[in-house]
């Protein structure tokens, strides 16, 4: 914060005057801490969306929505996604230092070591119908997966923690995979511990035990950055889901299923399978593009430009900004093209000229291109959503972690404005 920030924000309400601290973020951001408010006021604030109120310090992402900035633990989002792995980006998040590189051969050989699931959990899928959305069946799966590590007790938390961790990392390509393969019916496929984590996933996903399936070398790198692009992005939706439930005490594979669910909305998430949905339906002549764009802009209809406006950033995600590039050198490169890539481009130029979308702030997010690369990587549309998933599961994660280390956490539970009838008397059955 710039050195004219002052330590104490002043509040009148009334006659009653009180001093509130503020807090300093490091990279300029600042807070009035109001957790004295209620108790010297009698008053709460309210804030429907939470737009305004921050709910925990934070060590692990910075994002400034203004400028279009995001760093892991420091490092930009740039740097990492051109030089970094997924797997080294989540220690970074778990430990907000980058390994060397025995820590990472290391960590790398733990997280392969558990992709297995249990043998017993195959059932649990097969009891589920097959056209079921695969996010609900992998928020059912990963709630379920705490069942099998009950009995095993540690001594100390940090290593429970850590267990956990490294389960629901390690396991989520194959449960990502398994709710894949029972959709189609295909038989499961065990990991391949030679494989990289992305690697693995492509295999688990399309390989048959009919014949040799090996990852294309620019598909699995392809993965690996969508898989870092999403790793974290602070207190969103589902990460404060995740927070939220975690606060109760519930264990992290309980927290981060409630975490999926909440991606999956399509304001969330599920956004990047709409933005697909969208663009076909454009390119099959249910719509122009600007007849779409018009309806978009329509307070009377509920159509959004998917894929575009952000809670957070006011200028262009600079994950979009690396999904677009990548987005024409995975085409180009795969020797495919897409015709919903020209879709998606016109939309975004006619967006970004027009003044309804200028002076709302409103610009492609991390959605609007990264399922036109989906689809390049052979990745079904229902299946978007659980990559993305798989994608923030570290990030998830470290939040999770850090939320139980910090001294200053309580269970969440905000407080209301009430609106609804005063008190009256109960009216028995027979004579209403
Ligand atoms: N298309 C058309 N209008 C939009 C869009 C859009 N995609 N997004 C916002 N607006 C308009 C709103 O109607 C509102 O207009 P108004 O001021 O005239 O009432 C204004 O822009 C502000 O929008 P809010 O909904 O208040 O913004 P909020 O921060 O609450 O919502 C959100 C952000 C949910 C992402 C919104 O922009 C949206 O629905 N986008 C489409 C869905 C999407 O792409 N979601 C993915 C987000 S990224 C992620 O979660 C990973």
């Amino acid at each position: 914060m710039a050195d004219s920030t002052p330590d104490t924000a002043r509040l009148i309400i009334g006659d009653q005057e009180i001093e509130l601290p503020i807090i300093r973020g490091r990279e300029g951001d600042a807070a009035v801490d109001i957790r004295g408010l209620r108790g010297k006021t009698g008053y709460i604030t309210y804030d429907p969306g939470l737009g305004n109120t921050g709910s925990c310090t934070s060590e692990i992402t910075y994002l400034n929505g203004e400028e279009g900035i995001l760093r892991y633990s420091g490092y930009p989002i740039e740097e990492l996604a051109k030089q970094s792995s997924f797997l080294e980006v989540a220690w970074l998040l778990f430990k907000r230092e980058l390994p060397s590189r025995d820590e990472l051969q290391a960590f790398e050989k733990e997280v392969i070591y558990h992709s297995m699931v249990h043998e017993d959990l195959k059932r649990f899928f097969s009891s589920l119908p097959k056209a079921g959305h695969p996010m609900a069946i992998c928020a059912a799966t990963v709630g379920a997966i705490s069942t099998f590590y009950e009995a095993v007790r540690y001594e100390d938390p940090d290593d429970e923690h850590w267990a956990a961790a490294i389960r629901l990392l390690a396991k989520m390509p194959t449960i990502a995979a398994y709710s894949y393969k029972h959709s189609v019916g295909q038989p499961f496929m065990y990991p391949r511990n030679e494989l990289s984590y992305a690697a693995n996933t492509l295999y688990m996903m399309f390989g048959t035990p009919c014949e040799a399936y090996d990852p294309d070398p620019v598909v699995v790198r392809a993965l690996d950055l969508l898989l870092i692009l999403h790793a974290d992005h602070e207190q969103n939706c589902s990460t404060s889901t995740v927070r939220t439930v975690g606060s109760s005490h519930a264990n992290m594979f309980a927290s981060v299923s409630a975490g999926i669910s909440a991606l999956w909305g399509p304001l969330h998430g599920g956004a990047n399978e709409k933005v697909i949905e969208m663009l076909i339906a454009i390119r099959d002549g249910d719509r122009s593009a600007s007849e779409f764009m018009e309806l978009a802009k329509d307070k009377n209809s509920p159509v959004r430009l998917m894929g575009f406006g952000h809670r957070v950033y006011k200028n262009y995600d600079p994950r979009a900004r690396i999904l677009k590039k990548a987005c024409h050198d995975v085409l180009s490169r795969t020797g495919t093209s897409n015709p919903l890539l020209e879709i998606a481009l016109e939309l975004e130029d006619i967006a970004l000229a027009d003044p309804y979308f200028v002076e709302r702030k409103l610009y492609p997010n991390v959605d609007f291109y990264s399922g036109l690369i989906y689809q390049a990587l052979g990745i079904p549309v229902e299946m978007f959503t659980v990559f993305f998933a798989l994608g923030r599961m570290p990030g998830w994660i470290a939040q999770w972690l850090e939320f139980h280390r910090d001294q200053d956490a309580k269970i969440n539970r905000p407080r209301q404005v009430y609106l609804g009838h005063e008190t009256r008397s109960y009216v028995a059955l027979d004579e209403r």
